[in-house]
């Protein structure tokens, strides 16, 4: 051990971290926050198993019934911690428009005047880990590392699953390798050796997820819930990853990969944005259904993606995670039987019900026993009956409940998912959740018109952030909570990414624009969705192949009736229609509101976007 003590403070230093910047960085953050201890995490099993039985000893976790969901465990959380503080999280870039209009900002020294006490001796009486991550597959050319600072145990084994976690970091990152710092703190101090009694210790009032992305680093604050403590995800590979991919010409996406082969044997790749809880793990675990055999759909990452162009002009892509956080409610055995797979087994979930078997469960999962179980404690530790659900609205799982495990639980797992050179992107697909309006599926007429459907995107918000729910907001690339700078500057960068790849003479990849969420007249969803979505992702192969027809609408080429194959599945043409169909007047409400979005955005907005929404208004003019 190479140790230096501090206060009689022992940074417990492993001899094989021979990094002075990170050495001195760690020295500065103990000195500041004044944990009991300091301990570095090796990432391997052995400790994984310790930190679960440790958060088992604290009340933290639930071990589930080994018979039922072996190595799996049950986090519930504080009620005021169950979601990402949109309205808490800044991007403190040097100037003001640097951010833009769609991010909270504060000048940088101003917010290191609020967070500096904040930080002063918030790990009292607790332990910081040092975890150390790859973003990307260790040593890729795409990845990079971050080191995140925590007082939280359920961080540290969060990670462990979620991010390449562990000492071979430090063999890549060497004695001077480039790595972001992560500071984290649950704000819950334990003062004077007061004793910890809180199951899931955090700021019920002061929470601050803080950018600085001149100097990339990430502060926050007050929060242990995924995104505001799980630092690799939305604050690293998202908003500190954008300004790099800006900086460095590429491009860090909330984006799933997947893979999918045709019954000749060709494989794609396709990376497709959508806004948080819409689906987007579900999509990226699709088993093609009945009709489709010899159709296979393997998942690269189910969330982020992080995508560089080559010199030959071809766009390759890594999943920057490790695995998986998704959204429990609503995932079953119809809506994503890989998913379920996956969570049979070395699982954390956080905020699902408990059942009297020592299991989990969360609302649709009744859809896979056709029964709802008779009794539950729910994830606020209460009794639920379906009689109390009745009476009370009570949910037995929060809305935004999450499962996190490893990829290689995942039975779609691409063979490439975890491969240093990345796949190639020969399609983008971008979709909100809209009940009526955008259809069912077009294809951009050129990568102009793409970047102008991506950025235009509108979706009815969900509970992955905490806010209202159900209304539309603008959702550019699904990317608004996420794009750690100006949303214009960012479109000009997609445009200019574009403009590289076609001066190498590549093909640019095909972009689409998607939306499975169309309702009928009497508030019904008419596309059934999930593995059936498989009928659109063929039809976009064929487009690319050159062998699907298509027509010209006002919002790019759609595919007619007989164009989709449905094999297996009775979806009339009228039902097509009521998911497909251009109404005139509807769009013309909706590019007022693409003008509405424009003008906040018209601070640097590209006139290509301009020039794009006049040539759709006059293609509408003629409908
Ligand atoms: C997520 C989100 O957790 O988008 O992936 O909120
Ligand atoms: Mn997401």
């Amino acid at each position: 051990m190479n140790s230096p003590v501090m206060q009689g403070l022992s940074l417990n230093t492993p001899a094989y971290v021979q990094h002075t910047k990170l050495l001195a960085w760690v020295a500065d953050m103990a000195a500041l926050c004044k944990p009991a201890q300091v301990y570095w995490c090796d990432g391997s099993d052995e400790e994984y198993a310790r930190l679960c039985q440790d958060l088992v000893d604290s009340g933290t976790f639930k071990r589930l019934n080994p018979a039922k969901r072996p190595g799996s465990f049950l986090a519930c959380s504080d009620p005021s911690d169950v979601a990402r503080v949109e309205d808490r999280t800044y991007i403190c870039s040097a100037q003001k428009e640097d951010a833009g209009p769609t991010n909270n900002w504060m000048a940088p020294a101003e917010m290191r005047k609020t967070m500096q006490p904040l930080f002063e001796g918030c790990m009292q009486g607790r332990t910081m880990y040092v975890v150390p991550f790859s973003m990307g597959p260790l040593g890729s050319h795409i990845s990079h590392i971050g080191i995140e600072l925590t007082d939280s145990a359920y961080v540290a084994v969060n990670q462990k699953l979620m991010t390449r976690m562990g000492k071979a970091v430090f063999d890549v990152l060497g004695k001077d390798g480039a790595f972001v710092p992560c500071m984290h703190s649950v704000g819950a101090p334990l003062v004077g050796g007061a004793k910890d009694t809180s199951a899931w210790p955090c700021n019920p009032s002061v929470k601050y997820i803080v950018h600085y992305p001149e100097t990339r680093e990430i502060w926050s604050y007050g929060s242990g819930y995924g995104g505001n403590a799980l630092l690799g995800k939305k604050c690293f590979a998202l908003r500190i990853a954008s300004n790099m991919g800006r900086e460095q010409g590429w491009l860090a996406e909330h984006m799933l990969i997947l893979g999918v082969t045709n019954p000749q044997g060709k494989k794609y790749h396709v990376a497709a944005a959508f806004p948080s809880a819409c689906g987007k793990t579900n999509f990226s675990m699709l088993v093609p259904p009945a009709g489709f055999e010899g159709w296979k759909v393997t998942t690269i990452g189910d969330d982020i993606a992080w995508i560089k162009p080559q010199p030959d002009g071809s766009m390759v892509a890594i999943n920057p995670e490790a695995g998986y956080f998704g959204v429990a409610p609503g995932t079953n055995y119809h809506t994503n039987p890989n998913c379920m797979a996956s969570l049979d087994k070395n699982v954390i979930f956080t905020n699902v019900a408990l059942t009297d078997e020592g299991d989990v469960w969360w609302e649709g999962m009744e859809k896979d026993s056709g029964t709802l179980p008779g009794h539950l404690i729910d994830w606020q530790g209460k009794d639920w009956t379906p009689q109390i659900a009745k009476d009370t609205g009570a949910k037995a799982a929060h809305p935004n409940a999450r499962f996190t495990v490893s990829a290689i639980n995942n039975p779609a797992l691409d063979p490439a998912w975890d491969d240093a050179a990345g796949v190639p992107i020969d399609a983008f697909i971008f979709g909100g959740r809209r009940s009526s309006t955008v259809p069912l599926v077009t294809q951009a007429r050129s990568w102009t018109e793409g970047v102008y459907m991506a950025a235009t995107m509108g979706s009815e918000t969900t509970a992955a952030a905490t806010g209202a729910q159900g209304v539309v907001r603008r959702d550019p690339f699904a990317m608004l909570p996420f794009c750690g700078y100006n949303m214009s500057d960012y479109f000009a960068h997609w445009l200019q990414m574009g403009e590289r790849v076609k001066a190498s003479g590549h093909t640019v990849p095909s972009i689409f624009c998607v939306n499975w969420f169309r309702k009928d007249a009497s508030g019904k969803f008419v596309w059934p969705g999930y593995g059936e979505n498989m009928r659109v992702l063929k039809w976009m192969i064929d487009r690319i192949e050159g062998k699907a027809k298509a027509h010209e609408t006002m919002f790019g080429f759609a595919p007619t009736y007989d164009e989709i194959s449905w094999a297996g599945l009775s979806f009339s043409a009228a039902e097509f229609n009521t998911v497909t169909s251009i109404d005139k007047a509807a769009w013309q409400q909706e590019l007022q509101l693409h003008s509405t979005h424009f003008e906040q955005l018209a601070h640097r907005l590209p006139k290509a976007l301009l020039e794009t929404k006049a040539a759709l208004e006059q293609r509408l003019a003629q409908v």
